[in-house]
């Protein structure tokens, strides 16, 4: 079955909502409503919206539904008394597989439908006599703002896009908006939308016709004039105002109530003497008091004061995470530097590492340290320059960016921003975000930063910004130049025994509402449980399953089956299942052509082997055969290891053989690639051609050159917790990288033992005993 996710279920009961487009919606029914917050609640904000084919009915059912629907996001929501209100926009059409009612609130299966994308004469006559419909139709009701349809057409990529927003615009019936969202081919979708903007533009005509008689003797601004005059008369009659000067008035008051800047207050003067004199029904009303509460409520001068005790700092930040000595260090020092000079800039700060190692948190921690306010935001898959920069307010829908919301909602000009995933932003012909990102992070620039939608300057100099990432690789080098790298790398199991006894379990067993007594896990269990159930280089599966652990137990408690609980390993698998683990063991004999070398992964180190076989001569096949996914990169490197071992042969004390050879890499289905398995490559060749096995408690890792030199590589550390992990005793490295040791604790480093290697030589001499005493007899090179 294709992929089907389950998200939260809004029904709607008089309208559709397209693809793309923006709809208001005032939610009143409890399980809508529980379905909203749940929603908004989400990191996405995802919900799915179905049609209901009977308004009337208000527990729909499965059959009550349409059988397309919106996928959409839900951008804003207020609630009001009894209800909410939302403003959602469409992601993409899906299809309604099943309905759960069982839970709180309701949630809908759905499967992805992608549009109809046919072509042909038809469909582009039909899309340009829509477009001239719609202008049509414009001109006949004169409102504001005017859209240039034809523009607007060029700046969408598709069709059906185009399609959704006339469509949304002239509001159709729900009947026929289900029978759009539902036509299997666009031309279907684009004649149905014609006939109907056909009638639209006859309605419109009769309209107009009407209204010039009315107002024949009268220009527009006399006749204008004096149904404003009307109108306030009969306002001051009554001796009410209608609410939406009544929301005007409102507005001048708070305006009246704060500090702004000079050119602020300009603008919203500006627009404030508008919004009196443009009807509420006016498109622009809307527009307009939306922005004005973004000026309210953007911080134009709020700041906290930071709290630069460095003592109180260090004090929060060992209060928060266990070890990350060096990292607290360096963090302890840019707050240092801030304390002696208050006015330079906040560093930009990255923090890089495997998924679960803290980066989040100890964003969380320094905020707390330094008593600044905590917004983040995540930058995965973001392609649109306009979520960082926000729309021109002549968009429809327009919103200012994803960093000025984050001011919003943070109060003050200076909070602690994290920007996560930077390693994952996209780009696209929507633009180009990671440059929108350039001038957000350039201090020289960010002092007047300008969101399209605000479109005014906003200082983001003060803000302190830290993005996250998992690896540098593909974070655009001006981008790098930027910030301040600090890594973070996975943590050996013992570290992690002393995160979760200090940190995680305490936590857990709190949010469980037990007491320390009342569930006791010593450690024997606790390592039981990184090693046996969780298999990461952070600690964020370990958290969660001791929070399973925890309420497991509370539950116990809770129907009084006990008082307290103490967990031996023997328990666990009642608790959490069998072993979902098993320990990885490294192989325990290795036949000639095998080598153990050791991968850096975005997740953290893994065992690898290399395998090597040779093939008969008279195999006509290719000579030299690489398998198992291997970049590019990887292959160059074994053809290098190769050609450097057949070269060599004679110096080596190995036979020449005729026949091609094969190297495989498993697990086969998992991409590698990198220069670091050069080494382990030369040294299962030199195994394979000579007939003497590798050493079986030993791994390797190193690039090598065509002509032996042995070159340092990257994430040393994770790549010797994985040797470990795995049971290695011995791990041969580059002698450059010597200097990599001291980041693994004290404990690691006496369990292991290290040898360094200049030269390829200096790796067999250890990898391969018996070669070593072959290679004593040859003079050094
Ligand atoms: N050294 C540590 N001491 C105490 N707790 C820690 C430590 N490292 C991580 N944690 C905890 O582990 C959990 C996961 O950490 P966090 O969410 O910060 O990971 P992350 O590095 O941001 O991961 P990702 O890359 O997936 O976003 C948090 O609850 C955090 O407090
Ligand atoms: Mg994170």
């Amino acid at each position: 079955m294709a992929d089907t996710i389950t998200l939260p279920l809004l029904p709607l009961k008089n309208s559709v909502l397209f693809p793309f487009a923006l709809m208001p919606l005032a939610v009143g029914r409890p399980q809508s409503l529980a379905a909203l917050e749940a929603a908004s609640k989400g990191e996405e904000k995802l919900i799915a919206t179905f049609t209901q084919r009977n308004p009337e009915v208000d527990d729909p059912q499965l059959a009550d539904l349409s059988h397309f629907g919106t996928k959409a996001v839900i951008r804003r929501m207020a609630r009001a008394d009894g209800g909410a209100q939302a403003l959602v926009q469409g992601l993409e059409r899906i299809e309604l597989v099943g309905l759960d009612l069982s839970a709180a609130y309701p949630t809908a299966t759905v499967r992805s439908a992608p549009l109809p994308t046919d072509t042909g004469p038809e469909v582009e006559a039909l899309q340009r006599e829509l477009i001239e419909l719609a202008a049509g139709i414009q001109d006949l009701i004169q409102g504001e703002p005017r859209i240039d349809f034809a523009e607007l057409a060029g700046q969408l990529d598709d069709p059906g896009q185009m399609v959704y927003l006339l469509a949304s615009m002239v509001g159709l019936e729900p009947a026929k908006a289900m029978a759009l969202l539902e036509a299997p081919t666009r031309l279907e979708a684009m004649r149905l939308l014609h006939e109907e903007l056909v009638r639209e533009k006859q309605v419109a005509e009769v309209r107009q016709k009407i209204n010039k008689q009315a107002s024949s003797e009268m220009n527009k601004e006399q006749r204008e004039y004096l149904l404003r005059q009307q109108l306030r008369a009969i306002n001051e009659e009554l001796g009410e105002k209608s609410p939406e000067q009544a929301e005007v008035v409102q507005l001048r008051q708070r305006f009246d109530e704060i500090k702004l800047p000079e050119d602020v207050r300009k603008e919203a003067e500006r627009e404030l003497k508008r919004l009196e004199s443009t009807p509420a029904a006016a498109p622009d009303f809307q527009v307009t008091r939306g922005h004005l509460e973004l000026l309210l409520e953007l911080p134009w001068s709020e700041m906290t004061t930071d709290n630069l005790d460095l003592t109180a700092a260090r004090v929060v930040l060992d209060e928060d995470h266990y070890g990350l000595t060096d990292i607290k260090e360096r963090i302890l020092e840019h707050l240092a530097v801030m304390k002696l000079n208050p006015e330079a800039n906040a560093p930009i700060l990255c923090f890089v590492g495997p998924p679960g190692v803290g980066k989040t948190s100890l964003g969380q921690s320094i905020s707390r340290a330094l008593g600044r306010k905590f917004e983040r935001f995540s930058l995965g898959g973001l392609h649109d320059e306009a979520e960082l920069r926000g729309h021109r307010r002549t968009y429809v829908g327009a919103m200012p960016g994803r960093v000025l919301q984050a001011l919003r909602r943070a109060h003050v000009k200076n909070p602690l921003l994290m920007l996560d995933e930077i390693d994952k932003l996209g780009s696209d012909y929507r633009g180009d975000p990671a440059s929108a990102l350039l001038e957000i992070l350039d201090p020289a620039q960010n002092s007047t930063f300008r969101d399209n939608y605000l479109d005014l300057p906003f200082d983001l100099s003060k803000v302190f910004f830290i993005t996250t990432a998992n690896t540098i690789d593909t974070i655009p080098r001006p981008l790098l130049d930027r910030m301040e790298l600090i890594r973070l790398s996975g943590y050996s199991d013992e570290e992690k025994l002393e995160i979760a006894k200090r940190y995680l379990l305490t936590r857990r067993r709190k949010d469980a509402g037990l007491a320390p007594e009342q569930l006791v896990i010593p450690d024997a269990t606790l390592l039981a449980i990184i090693r046996r159930y969780t298999r990461e280089s952070g600690v964020r599966e370990l958290e969660r399953t001791l929070g399973r652990l925890a309420r497991k137990v509370a539950l116990r408690i809770a129907q009084g089956d006990a008082s307290h609980v103490t967990l031996l390993p023997t328990d666990l698998k009642p608790f959490l299942g069998s072993e979902r683990f098993f320990q990885e063991s490294a192989r325990k004999t290795l036949p000639a052509g095998v080598a153990t070398g050791l991968a850096w992964t975005e997740t953290g180190g893994d065992v690898l082997y290399v395998e090597a076989v040779l093939l008969p001569e008279n195999d006509h096949g290719e000579r030299f055969m690489l398998t198992g996914q291997l970049g590019r990169v990887m292959q160059e490197s074994a053809k290098a290891a190769r050609s450097y071992i057949v070269s060599h042969f004679a110096a080596l004390g190995i036979e020449p053989s005729m026949g091609g050879v094969h190297v495989h890499v498993p697990a086969g289905a998992i991409p590698k690639d990198g220069p670091s398995a050069g080494v382990t490559m030369a040294t299962a060749l030199a195994s394979l051609y000579s007939g003497l096995p590798v050493r079986n408690d030993t791994a390797m890792t190193g690039e090598i050159t065509l002509t032996g030199m042995v070159l340092p590589v990257g994430g040393i550390k994770e790549k010797v917790l994985a040797a470990r992990r795995a049971g290695l005793k011995c791990v041969i490295l580059p002698r450059e990288n010597a200097r990599d040791i001291g980041e693994l604790t004290e404990e690691v480093q006496q369990s292991m033992r290290f040898e360094y290697a200049e030269r390829i030589e200096d790796v067999l001499a250890v990898a391969i005993p018996q070669l070593a005493e072959r290679l004593a007899a040859v003079p050094a090179q």
